[in-house]
């Protein structure tokens, strides 16, 4: 008997369907009907369910949850969302970087950390990791970077030696590289880690006066972060541990939240700062650029369709509101590109109307037309014209805009007095992390060397952390000496 307090099934017309487990046949034993259209779409549906995962940080999950602007940096940003008092939805997702869809949650790994907020003027994305740092400073070497971290072509497996022999090939990773090999490469949760925005962003206040700015979203649960030997056996017993524990800690009421604290540089500053500071490879050591409190971050409502509402879900570092805007850091320009890029090609050209993506603002612009397209564009369809159409209003767009001069070239950054590769890295293995913190970095990097890094790599790894710090480089070498003696 139907149960008529539950929804009869329909097709996806809308049609009440006769049958939710049989096939139209001739006679029971007979063949089936190309007319029965609903076993059509139920195994054509089915077969088109997935789409293509992102390119690096397929692997992660998310909530929705709230900004709020607690703290007064007005002097610094007009940006709506971040003047005192105001409350914005917002999106976040966290990821491992390297590992496929279904890949374990606890491989040592940055963790992505995206945030959109829904402000009043329009969505601002800010796509960052959970290190302040990144392994390369030009986008060049970005899609190499990425590949040395993913699978061989013949053996379809992933490669100590492959990820070893390019970072010991590009000595500006050694700063990420020291972070990574940290206990912080593998969070013992999502909530135990902090996210940063890593590059430099620029903000304008609304006398036009241009910062430059870093965001760290400092987690209010503590960091707390896994062994080798708890992720190992984690990777095996529940790779979808991270996932799972957002989840349910999220259902349970205990909602994870993050304070915003930002690091400002007068705009002529970065001019003779000791380090260049559209570096990625370097932070800004907090002596010289304290934290300033700016709000906080709460997430506290699930998704209920993971599909519709993460893999749909499209971060840009180029959603920037009047405020807000990038910085003459390479990578970051060049991210400015990319991720739309990526968007239109794995969502298509209208993701921006997917409701995950949706700004809370009414958008006026010129688009029309293009696949699954959801929203109907208006005339006028050109500008200008004489008939109504929506007009740029610089003063309300507040563009961050600065001067550019020289030759068209091919080079790595200019110098400052304090920057190599090796300065920050050194700073962080002797003086931030103490001695059992050192000790697990030894070991961690024995044991991920020892899994089939060879020569010439081998030799150029040992080298590599001697440059970082010269009794660290001796520990690893025996570490890795003793071991292949075994
Ligand atoms: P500080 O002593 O002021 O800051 C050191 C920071 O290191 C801490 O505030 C903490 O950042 C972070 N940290 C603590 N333990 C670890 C760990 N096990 N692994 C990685 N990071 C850790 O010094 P400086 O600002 O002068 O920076 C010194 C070094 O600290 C840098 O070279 C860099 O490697 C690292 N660092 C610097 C940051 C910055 O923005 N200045 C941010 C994070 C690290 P947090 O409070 O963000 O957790
Ligand atoms: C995802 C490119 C550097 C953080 C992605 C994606 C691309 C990409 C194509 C997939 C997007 C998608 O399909 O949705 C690049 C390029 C970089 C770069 C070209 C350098 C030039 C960085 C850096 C960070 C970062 C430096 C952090 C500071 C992320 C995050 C995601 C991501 C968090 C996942 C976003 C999400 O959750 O959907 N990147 N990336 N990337 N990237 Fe980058």
């Amino acid at each position: 008997m139907p149960n008529h307090q539950i929804p009869a099934t329909t097709t996806d017309a809308g049609i009440p369907v006769p049958s939710d487990g049989d096939s139209l046949t001739v006679g029971p034993d007979g063949p089936i009907l190309l007319q029965d259209h609903y076993l059509i779409e139920q195994m054509a549906n089915f077969n088109r369910e997935r789409i293509p995962e992102r390119q690096p940080h397929a692997k992660g999950g998310g909530a929705f949850g709230r900004f709020e602007t607690t703290g007064d940096v007005s002097a610094y940003t007009r940006a709506a969302v971040f003047q005192p008092g105001t409350t914005t939805e917002a999106l976040a997702r966290f990821s491992t970087v390297a590992g496929e869809r279904g890949s374990p949650d606890t491989w040592r790994d940055p963790r992505g950390f995206a945030i959109k907020l829904y402000t009043s003027e329009g969505n601002l994305d800010i796509v960052g990791n959970n290190v302040p740092i990144f392994f390369i400073r030009d986008p060049l070497k970005f899609q190499h970077f990425i590949r040395s971290q993913k699978r061989r072509l013949d053996n379809n497996l992933r490669d100590n030696n492959m990820q070893w022999d390019f970072w010991t090939l590009v000595p500006e990773s050694a700063h990420m590289l020291s972070w990574l090999m940290g206990d912080r490469g593998i969070p013992k949760t999502w909530r135990h880690m902090n996210g940063y925005g890593s590059h430099t962003y620029s903000w304008i206040n609304a006398d036009g006066d241009i910062f430059w700015v870093k965001y760290h979203f400092i987690t209010n649960q503590g960091i707390e972060f896994l062994t080798q030997a708890e992720a190992d056996h984690l990777a095996g017993a529940n790779g979808d541990v991270h996932q799972q524990d957002l989840f349910e800690s999220i259902e349970r009421g205990d909602h994870p939240s993050w304070t915003l604290k930002v690091q400002i540089m007068p705009f002529e500053e970065a001019k003779t700062y000791r380090f260049n500071p559209f570096d990625l490879t370097k932070v800004w050591p907090h002596a010289d650029y304290p934290l300033i409190d700016v709000g906080t971050l709460t997430l506290d409502r699930n998704v209920s369709d993971y599909h519709t509402e993460m893999e749909q879900a499209a971060f840009e570092p180029n959603n920037h509101v009047p405020g807000t805007g990038l910085s003459p850091d390479k990578m970051l320009l060049a991210r400015g590109f990319s991720y739309s890029d990526a968007h239109r090609a794995r969502l298509g050209v209208n993701y921006r109307q997917i409701p995950v993506n949706k700004p809370k603002t009414q958008v006026h612009s010129y688009s029309k037309d293009g696949a699954m397209r959801m929203e109907n564009a208006k005339d006028p369809v050109y500008a200008p014209n004489s008939y109504g159409g929506p007009q740029a209003d610089p003063a309300r767009a507040a563009e961050v805009r600065w001067a550019v001069d020289g030759e068209m070239t091919r080079a790595a950054y200019t110098l400052r007095a304090e920057d190599d590769d090796y300065g920050q890295a050194r700073t962080l293995v002797r003086e931030v992390l103490d001695e059992a913190a050192r000790d697990r970095l030894v070991s961690n990097v024995v044991g991920h060397v020892l899994g089939g890094v060879r020569e010439p790599v081998l030799s150029r790894v040992f080298e590599y952390w001697a440059n970082i710090d010269p009794e660290i480089g001796k520990r690893i070498e025996e570490g890795v000496r003793s071991g292949q003696k075994d």
